[in-house]
């Protein structure tokens, strides 16, 4: 009889040990989705914003379609900027332009310098696209490349192969280095000739993205055919625009 007290008082001090629990379990359970919601919300209010697009999705048709362009701004570029804003939050980063940390970018965090390349170049990528692409500067960007590189025809070939020959995810580029001439680049991942651990240091005024989320819908693997249908879709002003800014 003795036991059976003892056993029944064990059983209640267990049951309300167990009831007494629930609310801190259901209490954390509602803390990780509140903290969860909260994160997300952030996401969108970061310091770093995506920009639009200066055009419509489906304005460099039919050599960028839609889908691809609707993917590639506002999915993969979007995260790019979520997770800067995410990676530099907190740091004395916040306050900083993408151009000054790039100066420095060996010694910073390689989610900023995969971010904050992402976003950049995009940005860049955008801007100097547009439809009815003429196909040639004009001008003094065009007198510059002809001194440079011969030929607007040879220029070409070299930008091409930049682009062709980076293996795996990356850029090509036209720069401006340091001595005011410009240069044919290219660089992996989402670097760019701006961030210190570059080959060749620079500012771009053109660079094509060949990761192939911006061709893979529409060209499958082949790069060559998004390579050479992207000169139809270069806004040569916004190219132009770029070198006198770096000139002055
Ligand atoms: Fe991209």
């Amino acid at each position: 009889m003795k036991r059976l007290k003892n056993f029944t008082l064990i059983a209640v001090i267990a049951l309300v040990g167990f009831v007494a629990c629930q609310p801190a379990v259901q209490e954390n359970e509602t803390n990780d989705n509140e903290k969860k919601e909260r994160v997300t919300m952030k996401d969108l209010k970061g310091p770093h914003a995506l920009g639009d697009l200066p055009y419509s999705h489906d304005a460099l048709e039919p050599y960028i379609d839609k889908q691809t362009m609707e993917i590639h701004h506002g999915k993969h570029h979007q995260a790019y900027v979520n997770n800067l804003n995410n990676a530099i939050e907190g740091t004395d980063l916040a306050d900083k332009n993408l151009e000054e940390i790039f100066k420095n970018m060996s010694q910073h965090p390689t989610a900023v310098r995969n971010n904050g390349g992402g976003h950049w170049n995009h940005t860049l990528f955008w801007e100097i696209m547009g439809p009815n692409g003429e196909g040639k500067p004009s001008g003094d960007l065009l007198q510059a490349i002809e001194n440079r590189f011969t030929s607007f025809e040879s220029f070409k070939e070299e930008f091409e192969k930049a682009a062709l020959t980076r293996f795996g995810s990356g850029w090509a580029w036209l720069i401006v280095d340091d001595n005011g001439e410009l240069q044919v680049t290219s660089t992996p991942n989402q670097d760019n000739p701006l961030m210190d651990v570059a080959d060749m240091e620079g500012m771009p005024i053109l660079g094509i993205d060949v990761w192939e989320h911006a061709y893979y819908l529409k060209y499958q693997n082949k790069r060559p055919e998004y390579v050479a249908n992207f000169w139809n879709v270069i806004n040569w002003d916004a190219v132009a625009n770029n070198y006198e800014k770096v000139r002055k």
